[in-house]
């Protein structure tokens, strides 16, 4: 499979966006110890019925009329389950959808992690009106970032739309995730010299 997890995580949250939820929470969860990723998508949208729920893994189910095959849903399954992982979807019309998807952390065909600051950037910065909620836990270390606390401190939520605000996010979410992995981005330069 070509696409990496970064690319997973927008297919489904943009599902979530068509779906007219208010709420998104998108979560990764890193952990090398029992060698397991996770990744959770989770919305308050319309949801499925239970027959298109039992159908909608399968390529050949989509509610798309310009494309028959919707593929966003059955890549992350085969992706998960070709490394070992699991799959699993709970839907509720009405009330909401959440998918999960988990992959052994150090299989080789787990799919690479890919560039998440720029994913949930794009989310933020797509969907602005939307309550998105992003949790990254690296071996239980945890860093979070919502719009409702972005739109606290930008004070005007339509700034969440300007490529100014969107790359401020990027990097925040980048020196977090680094600052996790227990490297300072900031001391880079020092790879460079001979210490
Ligand atoms: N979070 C969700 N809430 C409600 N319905 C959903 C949700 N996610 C998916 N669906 C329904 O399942 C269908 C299949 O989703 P999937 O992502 O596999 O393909 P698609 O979105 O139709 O097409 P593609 O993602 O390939 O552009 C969607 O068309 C939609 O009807
Ligand atoms: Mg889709």
């Amino acid at each position: 499979m070509l696409e990496d997890l970064s690319q997973h995580v927008l297919d489904i949250a943009e599902n979530s966006t068509a779906a007219d939820a208010s709420d998104v929470t998108v979560e990764i969860d890193e952990d090398e110890r029992a060698d397991r990723l996770t990744m959770i998508v989770e919305d308050n949208g319309r949801g499925m019925s239970p027959d298109f729920l039992s159908r909608v893994a399968d390529p050949f189910t989509t509610t798309r009329t310009t494309r028959r095959v919707g593929m966003g849903i059955p890549f992350l399954k085969q992706s998960a389950e070709l490394c070992g992982g699991a799959f699993s979807i709970r839907s509720a019309q009405g009330a909401g959808t959440r998918i999960e998807a988990v992959f052994a952390f150090s299989s080789i065909d787990r799919p690479p992690l890919g560039d998440i600051p720029a994913t949930i950037m794009t989310l933020f910065m797509g969907h602005p009106e939307i309550n998105w909620k992003y949790v990254h836990r690296v071996n239980g270390s945890e860093f979070s970032l919502s719009t409702e606390e972005l739109a606290e401190v930008l004070e005007d939520r339509e700034l969440l739309r300007t490529a100014e605000v969107g790359l401020w996010i990027r990097d925040l979410i980048a020196e977090s995730l680094a600052e996790l992995r227990g490297r300072d981005t900031t001391l880079d330069f020092l790879d460079d010299k001979d210490l």
